[in-house]
């Protein structure tokens, strides 16, 4: 039998995504207070400088440079930015809401009309050209100051500050937004709090403790903003955001696979189960026994998390796992705020994060197999170093290789029968890395003349993959 490859849906949300720390600038401007990102290092040794025990949030500009700050000056840019994504046909464009705009300290009791005007100018920007925008409400810009005061989400008191923001953008943008998401890769914060959860570990610390009372609190807060949300506007849906990654076993050794199967469940499932399935997985327990974890759960805490749960799964795709329970003599492999063993078969970037497109058809089966509900992949793309060519060209086939070979990936999942909602590729626009802090790493199909030194004239241009892109949305997925 001839079998005719299977298409898109119509509706599909075709676009791209950025977050407000890594690209708006104006740091200071418009009320803004500072937030978690304005104090972050750039340059490749940013998490190993905060990863150092007693990391102290402030800003130290003798010693180091704070590319967030100017971002790619989307502040002040935008008009021209969101006229860019229209040229290349996008349905809908993912950013996040800086907090720190809307309440500069976080604990304020009125947000800050000045910030809430921003984004009704972007959000309108964009309607101008018939673009949806998929909004996510935390995206690594807690307060600064909910941080230094509160210990960030070690502390319950933070869920009131997070539900009085979520309160304001709501009733504001009702009118305006259709698509949310609560926190960006929520389960990053297992390997790495501080961006997400707003705190760091002390010195003779035990990590583990912290970080998952701080994952209840932030449950707690999830739930009260998709409650929120479905009250104040009915016709919105609102997803929680993961790091999807597979998790591979090294080899087909028993103790080796059960390795990553448990690794897998912490990791991709925990969140996930808590946010979409309402309940704590029941294989937590063993894990909070074994690690002497004692949860601060309040009456009505679990009762919320059931009975208000995500519509949907936002998850992020770079990068699949392998895991070997011994790892001696074996190499590393870096990868988005993640580390396995490095994985034979696959090539990695220049950063060293392994190319699996196979492992995001792997892992969107592997989510919809559980969840049934839809999944969204708001992030996948390639960061990579690109060059100007005389004539004002940059010639990323390389980018396009790899985003051809993960939407073909996301074609093969639909046709297994996941239900997918949309893609939205990484830093559509040039911008600043999160884990690294660099301009060098681009993920663009628009090119910002801005570097790591700090020249640049932040012009923007074309890249190949920008026409590429463009016929990909215009044929719906059949031209690649
Ligand atoms: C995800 C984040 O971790 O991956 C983004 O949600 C981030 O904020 C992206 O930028 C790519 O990571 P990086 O470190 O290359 O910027």
């Amino acid at each position: 039998m001839n079998q005719s490859k299977i298409k898109f849906p119509k509706n599909f949300l075709w676009g791209g995504a950025t977050a407000a720390n890594q690209m708006e600038g104006g740091y200071l401007e418009g009320g803004k207070g500072l937030n978690i990102a304005d104090v972050l290092p750039g340059g490749k040794e940013r998490l190993k400088v905060l990863k150092e025990p007693g990391f102290n949030f402030e800003i130290d500009k003798e010693k180091y440079s704070y590319p967030n700050h100017e971002g790619i000056d989307f502040y002040h840019r935008y008009k021209e930015d969101i006229a860019l994504f229209a040229e290349m046909g996008f349905k809908v464009y993912r950013m996040s809401i800086a907090w720190s705009r809307i309440f500069p300290n976080g604990n304020e009791l009125e947000p800050n009309e000045e910030g809430l005007a921003f984004y009704d100018r972007v959000f309108d920007e964009l309607y101008k050209y018939g673009i949806e925008p998929v909004v996510t409400i935390s995206h690594y810009e807690m307060p600064l100051n909910l941080v230094k005061e509160y210990g960030g989400w070690r502390s319950r008191e933070v869920i009131t500050y997070f539900e009085r923001y979520v309160n304001a953008i709501f009733n504001r943008y009702k009118g305006k937004v259709k698509y949310w998401m609560t926190f960006n890769e929520i389960n990053s914060a297992l390997h790495f709090p501080i961006m997400s959860m707003g705190f760091s570990i002390e010195k003779g610390e035990d990590e583990y403790q912290p970080i998952f009372q701080a994952f209840h609190h932030q449950f707690v807060a999830s739930s009260l903003a998709v409650k929120a949300c479905h009250e104040i506007i009915p016709e919105a849906k609102i997803g929680s955001m993961i790091i999807a990654a597979p998790v591979y076993s090294y080899d087909c050794n028993p103790e080796n696979v059960l390795y990553a199967m448990e690794e897998e469940r912490i990791f991709n499932y925990f969140c996930g189960d808590v946010q979409v399935r309402g309940e704590y997985p029941s294989f937590m327990k063993r894990f909070f026994k074994k690690h002497h974890i004692s949860l601060d759960i309040h009456d009505g805490d679990l009762r919320l998390i059931k009975e208000h749960r995500v519509d949907y799964i936002g998850l992020s795709y770079y990068m699949s796992l392998t895991e070997k329970k011994d790892k001696t003599g074996l190499d590393s492999t870096p990868g988005n705020l993640l580390e396995g063993v490095k994985n034979r078969f696959l090539k990695a970037s220049d950063w060293g994060w392994e190319i699996d497109p196979i492992g995001l058809r792997i892992v969107l089966n592997k989510l919809y197999d559980r969840y049934r509900v839809p999944l969204f992949v708001v992030e996948n793309g390639l960061g990579a170093y690109d060059k100007v060519e005389e004539d004002g060209s940059i010639n990323d086939d390389y980018r396009i290789d790899y985003l051809r070979s993960h939407v073909e990936a996301m074609r093969e999942a639909i046709d297994d029968g996941v239900d997918l909602m949309g893609y939205t590729s990484w830093g559509c626009i040039d911008l600043v890395s999160a884990s690294t802090g660099e301009f060098s790493k681009r993920y663009g199909f628009i090119y910002v003349d801005k570097h790591d030194d700090g020249r640049g004239t932040m012009k923007r241009l074309k890249k190949k993959s920008f026409y590429w892109y463009k016929n990909v949305i215009e044929s719906n997925g059949e031209v690649l």
